[in-house]
């Protein structure tokens, strides 16, 4: 197998070193020669390389490991662009939360108006990732897992057409890897027909390989716990997060509203806004959560392998999130053809929704790209929630591209977090004065 030379776009990410670790785990699927960190942040992506590099040393001796902030020495000679940088960082996410709250509307990273504000911070900053890996490795995949991924896609699809970019989420793995607990069924056994956007979507039917339908008893377990274990201990490491837990064990109540599928987690934000709303702490958002944990940790064990000069008793572990990334990068390496979860222009794959959408549909993954599998025709629920969602990110990619204030109002208006065109008005005048030196102007 020809190795391959990868380049993390978000270096200083806090799930970086996770990334790493995943790659050097699977160096029998996934080879690697060389593997770079870029940033633009060079003092936070020093704390992780300086990590980084000690780890590689030790376990992958083979591989050559650096970290740059020039884009020329990141982008050149790779094979694989893996991109999840976060435009204006976890700050600006802290505003994206709590300046829609200030309006009782849901404060979240990707959704409502939040997530509409980190679009258009993240489109010009994804776009230029793009521009850098054609310049100096035209042959190269970008895998792109940067937020908010509808939005970002969107943008890609209108800006960069014929770009060698891939949009992929964990969230659909992270929600498997639950089913799978759930079960007591490993989640490479399951096969699955699942359609939606990005963090907007629904399980129609998994089978195991042999067949059988496993949708019935995920859905009784479901009607029940949610996501959640039917007891506190679970193995998903994700839920050792009370945050997560309950947004797990909301599901339930998503369910209850079409018990023919099993929803994203995400839908609870538009589909429980007001529950969302009054279980937030507009004064500690998950902003603040991730920066007094999983940042604080991260960063001071990084710290501690630096100065030991060994990783070998580390508490880092390969990021089950990122195992995803490397499946997507074997399968477009070494032709696998596996089934994997994408975010594509849906072209007809969802017969009753506009071709141009942005859709998340299972694919088949090669060397050639992806080929979407076919959906047929959805539910009229499904359908009339997945226009509105498409068309206020549609609005969102429109209104960065002409500058236009009017677009975005519409784009949060439309939005079904927000209540009324005033309050939209409201949170997106708060969000222009805090997004002064990310956004273009607006007029
Ligand atoms: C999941 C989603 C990502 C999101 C992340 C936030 O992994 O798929 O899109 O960014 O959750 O997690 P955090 O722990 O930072 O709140
Ligand atoms: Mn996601």
């Amino acid at each position: 197998m020809k190795a391959n030379s990868v380049v993390i776009a978000g270096g200083g990410s806090t799930y970086t070193a996770g990334i790493v670790m995943m790659l050097i785990e699977n160096q029998d699927i996934f080879p690697l020669r060389s593997l770079k960190l870029y940033d633009i942040d060079a003092n936070r992506q020093g704390i992780v390389a300086d990590a980084c590099a000690v780890i590689v040393k030790e376990r992958a001796p083979h591989v050559t490991f650096s970290a740059t902030t020039d884009p020329a020495e990141a982008f050149t000679d790779v094979d694989f662009v893996m991109a999840h940088i976060r435009a204006g960082g976890l700050p600006m996410r802290e505003k994206d939360e709590k300046i829609p709250l200030k309006y009782g509307v849901v404060g979240q990273e990707t959704c409502g108006p939040g997530g509409i504000a980190y679009g258009m911070r993240s489109i010009p900053a994804v776009i230029r990732l793009i521009d850098y890996m054609e310049t100096y490795s035209p042959h190269a995949w970008i895998l792109n897992y940067s937020n908010p991924a509808s939005i970002v896609a969107e943008a890609t699809r209108v800006l960069r057409p014929d770009s060698r970019i891939i949009n992929i989420c964990d969230m659909p793995i992270a929600i498997k890897k639950s089913f799978s607990d759930i079960l007591g069924i490993p989640e490479s056994d399951f096969v699955e027909r699942y359609y939606g956007l990005n963090h907007f979507g629904w399980w129609t039917e998994i089978h195991d390989k042999a067949g059988n339908d496993l949708m019935p008893a995920l859905k009784e377990h479901t009607r029940q716990w949610g996501y959640g274990p039917a007891a506190t201990e679970s193995g998903n490491p994700l839920l050792e997060e009370a945050s997560w837990m309950d947004t797990f064990r909301k599901t339930k109540d998503i369910h209850a509203v079409d018990p023919d599928t099993l929803p994203s987690t995400y839908l609870k934000y538009y589909l429980f806004p007001d529950y969302v709303v009054s279980h937030s702490n507009p004064d500690f958002t998950r902003a603040n959560e991730v920066m007094a944990h999983r940042e604080k940790n991260i960063f001071a064990e990084c710290r501690r392998i630096a100065e030991a000069g060994t990783a070998r008793d580390t508490t880092i572990e390969a990021g089950e999130h990122a195992e995803f990334v490397v499946h997507l990068a074997r399968a477009l390496a070494y032709n696998t053809y596996e089934r994997m979860l994408l975010i594509v222009p849906n072209n007809g794959a969802i017969a009753n929704v506009d071709p141009t959408a942005m859709v998340e549909i299972p694919c088949l993954v090669s060397k050639r790209g992806y080929e979407p599998l076919s959906i047929g025709t959805i539910p009229t629920f499904q359908k009339g929630l997945i226009e509105q969602q498409v068309s206020s990110e549609k609005l969102v990619v429109e209104a960065y591209i002409e500058k236009s204030y009017t677009k975005l109002w519409q784009a949060i208006t439309l939005n079904k977090t927000v209540p009324s065109a005033s309050v939209a008005k409201q949170i997106l005048d708060d969000l222009v004065e805090a997004n002064r030196d990310y956004w273009p102007e607006l007029d």
